[in-house]
């Protein structure tokens, strides 16, 4: 342990939590944050992961601690029992999930946020203007006319359960909030691809609709939703009395990144007089590559976006978000009158729509900030040379994939996902997911694909490079090999001819 460590006697006085001796803070808190910097810059020298030890959970679990604890010594708790044991996505070797690998510049924005503590569900301060310039950014980034709102939330999963809000008090009217849904009789009948990812279905769910009232359409054999299903499946609800009310288009399907066709899907929905939401969790985002924007075409007609800064926009976790066409329609589903939230024409309280207006939130973190540094220090330019990359890395290990015997390829590659496997059975991929990641090699996921257990790459991290893809495929034919006894079961169909 270090001396400074050692020395550091993080004492408090009596009445006030602030340390009692700030130089002897400020010294522990310097080595944390180098040490913290030290973690990113040799992130290659660590596992991607690693098993936690049953010592370690053990080590973690205390009574509630009623007695303080000298601050250098809890930083050496953290030191020891939790960082090495994190997710791993800030390793290149990561490719689980859709998980950003985030930046030190994001890091030391994080930092400087939680030391302004700010409150950002209202009030007149600077940072709520930093995250409305984020909003009116993407409100110039997607095309949506003044007058859109936008607000950060915890993620996705979150941005698409507040539009299916948005969208059911647009459809109902703002009354529908008072009374309640389902009262005047309406069936309300949203719809998605097979595709779409599972958060928009408990979506239905936690807005009292019912997952039945999610209509999950067939997807092409590019995992694109049926245009022509939908718009059948619209027809024969209508017929039977439902009321169509959203549209959920997916830009990057979670399995494999497939962008619905948002144009035809916009212009279905302006036809039909339905909400058009777009879930561009990580996809929207390649709206910054004047490569890849193309195919988010049509984007720009939507009701609302939900996007993660956090994911390809390497933002630190977490940093969700919802943009709304029509600000006002975004207000009358969340906003509520309250005395003690009064807006007054001066002093703090000045303003006009606060975020607590467009979320269930009052109480709000300071996500505009880690996002406002990544955003303008690296700038938008070059955030989307990086998704470009990725994608440029994940057609590299379709290469890798198609060029080996003993691989498969699974899935078309559309992003930044490759879903492939060994060619063995289910059970023995399973285990090779498992193997890569516990060698701290790699981290892939996996899903299922036409029935089939898939070997998943999403690479969002911005630090991945060849030679990690080069790593996960030699991972994965070692640990293939080696549970197939050296032999390959090869199962139908038979090999690629590459
Ligand atoms: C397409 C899609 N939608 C929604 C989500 C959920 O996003 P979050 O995890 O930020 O809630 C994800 C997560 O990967 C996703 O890929």
């Amino acid at each position: 342990m270090n001396e400074i460590i050692r020395n550091t006697q993080a004492s408090f006085t009596n009445g006030s939590l602030d340390p009692q001796d700030w130089s002897e803070f400020r010294a522990l808190a310097h080595r944390m944050l180098d040490e913290a910097i030290d973690g990113i810059a040799n992130v290659r020298a660590r596992p991607v992961w690693q098993p936690i030890p049953d010592a370690v959970r053990a080590a973690v679990r205390t009574d509630v601690p009623r007695e303080a604890t000298d601050l250098a010594e809890v930083y050496r708790e953290f030191s020891e029992h939790v960082a090495p044991y994190a997710t791993g996505n800030i390793h290149p070797g990561f490719m689980g999930w859709v998980h950003g690998g985030g930046t030190a510049v994001g890091m030391v924005a994080e930092m400087l946020a939680a030391g302004l503590n700010a409150n950002l569900g209202g009030r007149d301060h600077m940072p709520i203007e930093v995250e409305r310039q984020i909003v009116e950014w993407m409100r110039g980034l997607f095309g949506f006319p003044q007058g859109a709102s936008g607000i950060f939330v915890t993620g996705t999963s979150m941005a698409n359960l507040m539009a299916v809000l948005v969208a059911r008090t647009s459809a109902l009217g703002a009354l529908a909030r008072q009374h309640g849904i389902g009262n005047d009789g309406t069936l309300l009948t949203a719809y998605a691809s097979k595709a779409a990812h599972g958060c928009i279905s408990r979506a239905m769910d936690i807005a009292g609709l019912g997952t039945d009232a999610l209509r999950k359409i067939d997807v092409d054999a590019d995992h694109r939703i049926d245009v022509a299903a939908l718009r059948a499946q619209i027809a024969i609800d209508r017929e039977v009395g439902f009321r169509p009310f959203l549209v959920t288009a997916s830009a990057g399907t979670v399995d494999i990144g497939a962008i619905d066709d948002l144009r035809a899907l916009a212009d279905l929905c302006r036809e039909e007089g339905i909400w058009f939401h777009v879930d561009g969790a990580f996809g929207a985002l390649a709206i910054l590559s004047p490569e890849l924007a193309p195919l988010l075409e049509g984007i720009e007609l939507a009701d609302s976006i939900a996007l993660d800064f956090h994911k390809w926009g390497q933002v630190p976790y977490d940093a969700g978000f919802l943009l709304v066409r029509d600000g006002e329609r975004h207000r009358q589903a969340f906003a509520q009158p309250a005395a003690y939230l009064s807006r007054e024409a001066r002093g703090l309280a000045a303003g006009t729509v606060w975020p607590c207006d467009l979320g269930p939130d009052l109480s709000r973190g300071f996500r505009a900030l880690k996002t406002w540094f990544t955003l303008k220090t690296f700038g938008t330019d070059r955030l989307g040379a990086v998704i470009a990359r990725s994608c440029a890395l994940a057609r590299y290990l379709e290469a890798r994939v198609l060029a080996e015997p003993r691989l498969e390829l699974l899935a078309p590659v559309n992003l930044n996902i490759v879903c492939f496997r060994y060619r063995a059975g289910d059970a023995i991929n399973r285990e090779i997911v498992a193997d890569v990641q516990e060698s701290g090699i790699a981290a892939p996921s996996s899903t299922i694909l036409d029935g089939k257990f898939a070997i998943r790459a999403a690479i969002v991290n911005h630090r991945t490079a060849e030679t990690d893809i080069d790593a996960l495929v030699s991972a994965v034919l070692e640990f293939g090999a080696r549970r197939c006894g050296g032999v390959i079961e090869i199962e139908a169909p038979p090999l690629a001819a590459q």
